[in-house]
């Protein structure tokens, strides 16, 4: 995003065209930012520890046309569920180019899971006799709760320790490795996935370090080679303007992961395995913007600016308490007031910015830019309230596509039955029956 001359635009692209062309809200993804992203991970990974893959996790922004960005770059596919599966699908990539890391997996999933021929990453020893019964996986990888877990979103999203529902207990890895070794199993992996959005490299050395002691250990005793360790996701983006300067120094973690690795390779004995992480935020999460409209301004106990961004838009804020900042178009420049910002949803969650000094001369009919909002935004959108979805729009320099329509009242009613006697017969036979 650029403003030039007060006027917001995603690349070269104006917001006011985008709202005039596509309406609003909208979300709209810089193509060369998540290109930028990527490559500046790959590129301090590989320095550190050349044979490291990234893989990205598709939950966070599940759109064909952005994840084949990240196809073209060299990506796998990490998917949370049989569907995201067949989006890796759809995007021509299989096999081990696809991680299958669901949790409490129905026995649907897993058979569909093991048709699919992607990697398993089993959340629990339990799973491996049952996807047994239905075949026997090349590879075998199981998720592993370290006991540690940390997220600056809070702990809604730290995806592991002792509260968290993810992941293999320390105490049950060995012999859940054990199983699928006897089981007849040769190739193997392991994963971690301990928390989102964490913007301290130390951390990234640390947890490296917690599960390379895990899988260690279990390499040695049971003597048994890793094809691939997985450090999951978790590279954090700074999402108010206070932490723009402080964004998470990949160079630093990159060396601190591969430092810690290293050591413990060695330390074990290991054969060095390949390395891999399957982030999302860090790729996208800074090249998406939201754009809305204001519709209405009250001034009742406090001045409330009504658009059309809601909760149902962007759950980040209701659900997470978390802070997106907000460009108004055409006044960043004039003076502030403290207002609240809402969406048109009738619950109080959707006053999602309570106090914040916006522009003061906002009015109706003013474009908002919601930042940050490419990761875990469209994707946790919903239609309450009858508020339906929103378009997404990709922008590259001052081209710009309609890469998902806006949902229609078809939509609402798609796949919806009225049992017979529940139909509303015409008004014609209503007023002869009276
Ligand atoms: N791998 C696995 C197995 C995951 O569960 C996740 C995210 C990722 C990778 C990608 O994590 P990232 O690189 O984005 O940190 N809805 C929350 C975030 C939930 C994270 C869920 N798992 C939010 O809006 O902050």
């Amino acid at each position: 995003m650029r403003i030039v001359n007060q006027l917001i635009h995603l690349e070269d692209v104006p917001a006011t065209v985008i709202a005039e062309t596509y309406g609003t809200p909208t979300y709209v993804y810089e193509e060369n930012r998540i290109r930028e992203n990527f490559r500046r991970t790959l590129a301090a990974f590989r320095r550190y520890y050349p044979d490291f893959h990234l893989f990205y996790a598709i939950k966070c922004l599940n759109n064909l046309a952005v994840a084949n960005i990240l196809r073209q770059e060299g990506a796998g596919i990490d998917a949370a569920s049989v569907n995201e599966i067949l989006l890796a699908k759809a995007l021509g990539l299989g096999g081990e180019e696809v991680m299958f890391s669901g949790n409490f997996l129905s026995d649907d999933d897993i058979r569909q899971g093991l048709e699919s021929g992607v990697i398993f990453n089993l959340d629990d020893p339990s799973l491996l006799p049952r996807v047994l019964r239905h075949g026997r996986p090349q590879v075998i990888a199981f998720r592993v709760n370290p006991g540690y877990g940390r997220s600056e979103v809070g702990p809604f999203v730290t995806n592991a320790g002792p509260d968290a529902k993810f992941g293999v207990h320390p105490d049950q890895v060995l012999d859940a490795y054990r199983a699928a070794r006897d089981a007849g199993i040769r190739r193997f992996g392991a994963h971690m996935m301990p928390g989102s959005c964490i913007r301290d490299p130390e951390y990234f050395g640390f947890i490296t370090g917690l599960i390379m002691d895990i899988i260690g250990k279990a390499s040695r005793e049971l003597q048994i080679e890793f094809d691939f360790i997985d450090l999951g996701g978790g590279l954090g983006i700074p999402y108010k303007p206070e932490d723009k300067d402080k964004p998470l120094d990949i160079e630093e973690a990159a060396a601190r992961v591969a430092a810690a690795f290293r050591q413990k390779v060695a330390e074990y004995g290991m054969k060095p395995p390949r390395l891999m992480m399957e982030p999302a935020r860090y790729f996208v999460g800074d090249a998406g913007y939201l754009v809305g409209r204001v519709h209405c301004i009250k001034d009742s106990y406090k001045r409330i600016v009504g658009t059309d961004i809601g909760m149902n838009t962007l759950a980040r804020p209701a659900m997470y308490g978390a802070y997106h900042h907000i460009y108004v178009d055409g006044r960043e420049d004039g003076p502030r007031r403290a207002v609240g910002l809402c969406g048109q949803i009738c619950e109080n969650t959707d006053f999602w910015v309570k106090d914040r000094p916006l522009p003061a001369g906002i009015q109706v009919g003013d474009l908002v830019v919601v930042e940050n909002a490419g990761a875990y935004g469209y994707v946790m959108s919903y239609a309450y309230n009858g508020r339906l979805r929103p378009a997404e729009v990709l922008v590259n320099g001052d081209r710009h596509w309609l890469i998902r329509e806006r949902e229609t009242f078809r939509d609402l009613i798609r796949g919806v039955h009225v049992p017979p006697h529940l139909r509303p017969r015409p008004a014609r036979l209503r007023k002869l029956a009276r």
